[in-house]
């Protein structure tokens, strides 16, 4: 186990930090997976808290602990422009008294600061920021950041380990989709999303959200332990730590500009945000000797880039209609170049992001584009008396039915759901690459066959015929056999990407994958209590109540049963969790009024603990769980000597499943 444990650790610091996998994720998953079994097969030998199967160990916590800094986490002067960067370089110049130095340049990245501590080697405790004082425990979610070593080499039986830690652009995208999607409110930026990330409560959610964390400090006792910060973060590279690549060590003011203006127009290459370069004075001598300010150390400086930001007039608004149903105003401005590319769009989530601007049709406004986010409105600059308000659409704009906007939601709807705006997204949601994977179905093609009338449902797409595709426009034969093929291909797909392509609202990508993996099956899916649906990781009412309702449409199950017919994959392949839990193999009978309990619940319980329920009571029963009011049933059980239990026995024995 400990051999695997090390050849885990080696791939995943090569996968992650050096970006440079030696072996394929399904030989990860596997000698994962071995680890795991090896672990659960013996569960006398403790798992210790560096295994590679613990990033996401801890559960949903209450709240954060505070924690005071071994020493202030100070935050950097600015320099806003070249001018600012000289007389930076100026004061350090006269203060170390004409000494020759080095600057030690990184890029400044756009998250949060984080401090985490490493004590006899193993990850002891990250902390966030905060106040520059004291910061919060974020150990639990800080584990599950995969660039982050659970353990280290290190000749100080202390360290503290400083950084950043950022969600990437990619990472930040697909989470705003994701958001989108089940109509939750979007975040700004990758930051944003970001700091959200790390301060949640259940770890799991940080684990979901793929943030990375580079080192630039490498502290004992609050102090710098080595020569100077390149020495530094050389030897923190050494220890497994992500160091950002694009470092540099210069030699005076015009390395440092040139940096500068490099980083200035190559930001938009990096997978991450920057907004800036940090510049260090190298050798801690030397800082030292500069000092620092109450606030700022006087040997380093931020310099920072401008935003690329621009003033125009919003000509109006227009309406999207997504996939489910939701109303997106996206503005329509006067096309206006903004750092280098013309914007004559920008999104505005819903109604409530217009109302926090106060915005409304002729103003003035700030677009601001950050990184390859879509650009967005920061703030209305004037307001003429000739503007207009916007009033959202009482009806869709594309199919003209009512839309509403369910209480305590920020998204209104269409709720038409064979609108062809939402058709079309729900068509193209299917064939995208993380779900059902269609090549070559792209948004021309489900347009004209939208249009066209040949698809109406997604099942139509697997009785599409190839002289159906290839009498469409610009459609040669080549390519409508191709698409055929593909379409055909989706039929051994796994379970959960169905699922996920079905458009159930509040039901991702992931939540997808849960209820496959819980449950092994649609129709079992489809059959599922609320109650027992609320059993399956990260489901709650809201979600539970959305895939009732779904499947109760009849428009659905003529779907479900078409897509059956049509071949597709029904049930996950194979258990991913195979049945677990105390009851494993034991039958249970319910009889009575439970205090405080519907028997469905009940019955979910029993089930999600590996254990089942039937109606009547034989030698084969394992237990009568036995209410107020028990009639025969418990006289038979007693007759046959089988265990009763009441409502509170129940749970107790159960209580290790239901925190699983
Ligand atoms: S050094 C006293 N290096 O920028 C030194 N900070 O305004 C302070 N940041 O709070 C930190 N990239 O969150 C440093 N390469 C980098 C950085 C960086 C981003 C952030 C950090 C800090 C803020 C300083």
């Amino acid at each position: 186990m400990e051999a695997l444990r090390a050849e885990l650790r080696r791939h995943e610091h090569l996968y992650y930090v050096l970006d440079q996998p030696e072996i394929s994720d399904a030989a990860y998953d596997g000698l994962m997976r071995q680890l795991q079994e090896l672990e659960r097969a013996h569960p006398e030998l403790a798992v210790p808290p560096d295994s590679p199967t613990v990033r996401v160990g801890g559960a949903p916590r209450e709240g954060f602990v505070k924690v005071r800094h071994s020493a202030p986490m100070l935050s950097l002067d600015n320099a806003l422009n070249e001018g600012e960067l000289t007389d930076f370089d100026r004061r350090v110049r006269e203060l170390l008294g004409g000494d020759a130095y080095e600057y030690v340049a990184e890029l400044k990245l756009d998250g949060l600061s984080m401090a985490v501590h490493y004590e006899d080697g193993q990850l002891a405790r990250a902390v966030t920021r905060g106040d520059g004082e004291t910061g919060e425990d974020v150990t639990e979610n800080a584990r599950t950041i995969r660039t982050l070593p659970l353990r280290v080499e290190s000749e100080w039986p202390r360290i503290e380990v400083r950084g950043e830690v950022l969600m990437t652009k990619r990472a930040f995208e697909r989470l705003n989709i994701e958001r989108e999607a089940v109509g939750l409110p979007l975040y700004a930026n990758p930051r944003n999303s970001g700091a959200g990330s790390l301060r949640v409560l259940d770890p799991a959610v940080t684990a979901a959200r793929q943030m990375e964390f580079f080192a630039y400090f490498l502290l004992v006792d609050g102090k710098p332990v080595l020569s100077g910060q390149w020495a530094s973060l050389q030897r923190m590279k050494a220890m497994g730590f992500k160091v950002n690549p694009n470092i540099a060590r210069l030699d005076g003011l015009e390395g440092l500009l040139a940096y500068c203006r490099q980083w200035g127009e190559r930001r938009e290459t990096l997978p991450y945000e920057i907004d800036g370069v940090v510049a260090k004075v190298d050798l801690v001598e030397q800082q030292n000797k500069l000092g620092w300010t109450a606030k700022f150390p006087r040997w380093a400086i931020a310099y920072k880039f401008t935003a690329r930001q621009a003033e125009t007039v919003l000509e109006g608004v227009d309406i999207q209609v997504g996939r489910t149903g939701a109303l997106t105003p996206v503005a329509r401005l006067r096309p206006v170049n903004v750092g280098g590319v013309t914007v004559a769009n920008a999104t505005l989530h819903n109604e409530e992001e217009i109302a926090r601007l106060g915005l409304e049709i002729g103003d003035t406004v700030v677009v601001e584009r950050s990184g390859d986010v879509i650009p967005k409105i920061v703030e209305v600059k004037s307001r003429p008396a000739t503007r207009t308000p916007f009033v959202m659409p009482k009806q869709c704009p594309v199919c003209g039915s009512d839309v509403v906007r369910p209480e305590g939601e920020v998204a209104t709807r269409c709720l038409n759901s064979s609108c062809p705006a939402r058709l079309k997204e729900s068509l193209l949601h299917f064939a995208a690459r993380s779900v059902m994977d269609i090549d070559g179905l792209g948004e021309a093609l489900v347009d004209q066959l939208v249009e066209t009338g040949a698809v109406k449902s997604i099942a139509d797409f697997y009785e599409l015929t190839f002289e159906q595709l290839a009498a469409l426009e610009r459609m040669g034969e080549k390519s409508a056999r191709k698409i055929i093929d593909n379409i055909q291909g989706t039929r051994q797909k796994p379970l959960a990407r169905l699922l996920a392509g079905l458009g159930i609202p509040f039901v991702g990508e992931r939540t997808a994958q849960f209820l496959a993996d819980d449950l092994g099956s649609l129709d079992a899916i489809r059959e599922a209590s609320e109650a027992r649906l609320q059993l399956v990781e990260e489901i709650g009412p809201k979600v539970s109540q959305s895939i009732q309702k779904f499947f109760a449409e009849p428009h659905n199950q003529e779907l479900v049963q078409r897509l059956r017919a049509a071949g597709l994959k029904m049930e996950s392949d194979g258990p991913r969790r195979p049945p677990a839990g105390p009851f494993v193999g034991m039958t249970f009978v319910l009889t009575g009024t439970l205090p405080g309990m519907e028997r469905e619940e009940a019955k979910a319980m029993i089930e999600a603990a590996g254990g089942k329920v039937t109606g009547s009571v034989s030698k084969k029963t394992s237990v009568v769980v036995a209410g107020a009011e028990a009639g025969s049933k418990l006289v038979k059980a007693q007759e046959l000597g089988i265990a009763v239990w009441d409502k509170d026995e129940l749970l107790a024995r159960i209580a290790p499943a239901a925190q699983a």
